[in-house]
């Protein structure tokens, strides 16, 4: 067993919670996110909401950034295909993400990461959206970048 899979293990046996980031697009995941809110949707508090303009603002170094940090895994939601106020952003972005989780690979990180699209009338999506990451999540541990001493889970300072 690996340190990383070594401590995974431990992080379920220590009850543990995700830290997801979740990076929404302004114009129908942050409004879902939203209408899950005010709908009063029940979901695991697990997730940090980062709002963007349009999923295609996020590249692929913020979601390296998120994960190197301590993040255990990293949404980005989206309109959904044809539905971007950017016409094509989505698009854009589903190859970039596309790309990003073949380079993920290699760090055992790829898992931990997902692109979706959520409208702004789909609050019951976005809470199951995010309900279903934290157990994905939870199923796999602590990122083996989330180190004590580094990143927000320690409180720390990453180098
Ligand atoms: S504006 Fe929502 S994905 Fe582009």
């Amino acid at each position: 067993m690996s340190g990383g899979e070594a401590e995974a293990a431990e992080g379920k046996r220590d009850g543990f919670e995700p830290r997801i980031v979740g990076f929404l697009c302004n114009w129908c995941s942050y409004a879902g996110a939203d209408l899950a809110g005010v709908s009063r949707l029940q979901y695991p508090p697990n997730i940090r909401i980062i709002r963007v303009m349009c999923s295609s603002r996020v590249d692929p170094a913020h979601v390296i950034r998120a994960l190197l940090d301590g993040a255990d895994g990293v949404l980005i939601a989206g309109c959904h295909p044809g539905d971007c106020h950017y016409i094509e952003g989505n698009y854009r972005e589903r190859r970039r993400i596309a790309a990003l989780k073949k380079q993920l690979e290699a760090f055992g990180l790829a898992d931990r990461m997902r692109l979706t699209w959520v409208s702004a009338s789909e609050g019951q999506r976005f809470a199951k959206v995010v309900t279903d990451m934290v157990e994905h999540i939870r199923s796999l541990g602590p990122s083996p970048y989330s180190k004590k001493g580094a990143g927000p889970r320690a409180g720390g300072v990453p180098e």
